[in-house]
């Protein structure tokens, strides 16, 4: 299978709560090369912009000002099967359903703060990453 690409995110929460170097040890660990990162803010307008698929839906504004609070870590993966993987390594979406040894299984705290995201598919990996990242920032 070819080698591909994620997006994720370590969410203001595990930022808030010192988990940074934890959650990239996780990522590494599972296998995936880092070939992009920084920690960056989204602005409300950034947060209403990158969630927007999720606009109809009852959580948006909390989601919009939950990853609008503070710092992010936004990264670009490298694996094989990168998606699928990432998202099993990260977890269920609510942590109390979360999978032991998944990444949300140690450091999320609720639904809304779950402190990491993962794209779900090859296209909306390469949407994301370029919201964050020039090429010259892709390694
Ligand atoms: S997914 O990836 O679309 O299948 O996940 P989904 O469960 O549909 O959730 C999409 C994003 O919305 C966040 N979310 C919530 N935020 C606040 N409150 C509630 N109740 C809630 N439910 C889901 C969830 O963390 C997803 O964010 P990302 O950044 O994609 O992980």
């Amino acid at each position: 299978m070819a080698t591909n690409r994620t997006f994720t995110m370590i969410k203001p929460d595990a930022v808030e709560a010192g988990n940074i170097g934890n959650i990239l040890k996780m990522i590494t660990d599972g296998g995936f090369k880092i070939v992009a990162m920084k920690l960056t803010h989204l602005s409300e307008t950034d947060a209403k912009k990158f969630y927007a698929v999720h606009a109809a839906r009852p959580f948006y504004g909390e989601l919009v000002e939950f990853m609008s609070r503070g710092p992010i870590v936004a990264a670009i993966l490298e694996k094989e099967n990168a998606v699928e993987d990432f998202r099993a390594l990260i977890g269920a979406t609510n942590p109390a359903e979360a999978a032991e040894g998944t990444i949300r299984k140690a450091y999320a705290k609720s639904i809304g703060e779950n402190a990491v995201h993962g794209s779900d598919s090859d296209e909306n990996a390469a949407i994301e990453a370029a919201f964050h990242f020039a090429g010259r920032e892709i390694f």
